[in-house]
């Protein structure tokens, strides 16, 4: 039932605050000092032990895993390499048996997600499992799992079922670093109390819909565009660029900021809408820098800043402002407005938003 609203995708967008809540509930402590993901208990030895992590799965899931790397690596420091379950499987990858395999699948059962956790079962590997759909073919497949609880998500494009992943993974990601002892108590806990503070977060960024909707107005007839981020928000730059891609048809590409100059500069002109992710953090900088090479060449810039940013403002075209976080979590709060600008523009071209053509939810078939 969509209740108030008009179409799925929007409902389960505005559902975010609780579905996050409903992740990570019972999982935090209450005085927000602890991670527990029972879910996991029995590989907890293989995975805080593992040389190494592979991350598998399609799609947007596929963005969440490429999150799920940064924040492995910097917080727990285990090497992490992420693969499109449809290569890795018929690509004779080398798997060990101290090898951790994790999958991600809203559905649980993606065909190719579901292929590759077989293929390295049979190799060894110890395999754990991120999904949403209970019972589904995937979490029968694997050791362990944890279920991301984001409630059933029906819109073909996935919104609330990225951002549940992503708060798993930052879950583990801050866990096993605090059992490996990459992470001092003290930035463990800070960490966790971070993350809590999300789902109030959401609500603040999606009080803007109107605004973001206004902004939509103005590049609707675009008929591309880029999407920019660097470090843990390249992921991000790459799902906003796909949900506008899946319900719009809007060509889109995400980049890192940095390969702009690479090749992709080479498009913008006065038409090419830019979406930059530049919120306070350690590549603030040099992102400032890749806004201003976009105006340089007449670019139109929409920029995701950090609430009271004043250098971006006086560079961009339009500012979509998010509350201060810290960078472990800004990839939860930066997708909310492109997913919302994506519906917009999706609805004022008269898509079909919730069953785009030729996409089907779950991909059965290789
Ligand atoms: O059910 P899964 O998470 O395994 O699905 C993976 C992809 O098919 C899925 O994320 C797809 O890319 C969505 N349409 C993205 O919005």
């Amino acid at each position: 039932d969509k209740g108030e609203y008009e179409h799925f995708m929007l409902k389960e967008i505005h559902e975010q605050p609780s579905s996050i809540g409903d992740t990570f509930r019972g999982r935090i402590s209450i005085d927000k000092t602890k991670i527990f993901l029972g879910g996991i208990i029995d590989v907890m030895p293989k995975l805080t032990q593992a040389k190494r992590i592979i991350i598998v799965a399609c799609g947007t899931s596929w963005h969440a895993a490429m999150v799920g790397e940064y924040l492995f690596e910097e917080y727990a420091r285990i090497p992490v390499e992420v693969e499109y379950a449809s290569e890795f499987r018929y690509r004779n990858p080398v798997i060990n048996a101290d090898d951790v395999l994790i999958a991600i699948s809203q559905s649980g059962e993606t065909a190719d997600t579901l292929a590759a956790i077989k293929m390295a079962k049979k190799q060894g590997a110890t395999i754990v499992g991120i999904c949403n759909v209970v019972g589904s073919s995937i979490p029968r497949e694997t050791h362990a799992g944890v279920y991301t609880h984001a409630g059933p998500e029906i819109g073909v494009a996935s919104t609330k079922a990225f951002t549940s992943q992503v708060t798993v993974l930052t879950m583990m990601a801050f866990m096993l670093g605090r059992k490996r002892g990459s992470l001092y108590d003290e930035l463990y806990k800070q960490l966790i109390q971070e993350l809590t503070l999300v789902p109030e977060k959401i609500k603040h960024i999606l009080r803007s819909e109107q605004y973001i909707k206004d902004i939509a107005e103005t590049y609707k007839d675009a008929s591309n565009s880029l999407y920019l981020g660097r470090g843990v928000l390249f992921p991000v730059a790459l799902e906003g660029a796909l949900k506008l891609k899946e319900i719009s048809y809007i060509h889109a590409e995400g980049y890192p900021a940095a390969e702009m100059k690479h090749g992709p500069i080479a498009l913008i002109d006065e038409n090419m809408p830019v979406f930059v992710l530049a919120t306070k953090d350690k590549s603030y900088e040099k992102i400032v820098s890749n806004i201003q090479e976009v105006k340089a060449r007449n670019g139109k810039v929409i920029a995701v800043v950090t609430e009271g940013d004043q250098t971006i403002k006086k560079l961009a075209d339009h500012v979509i402002e998010v509350p201060d976080c810290h960078e472990s979590v800004a990839p939860l709060l930066t997708v909310i407005p492109l997913q919302i600008v994506s519906y917009y523009i999706a609805v004022m071209r008269g898509c079909n938003v919730d069953q785009p053509r030729n996409l089907a939810k779950s991909v059965t078939v290789e």
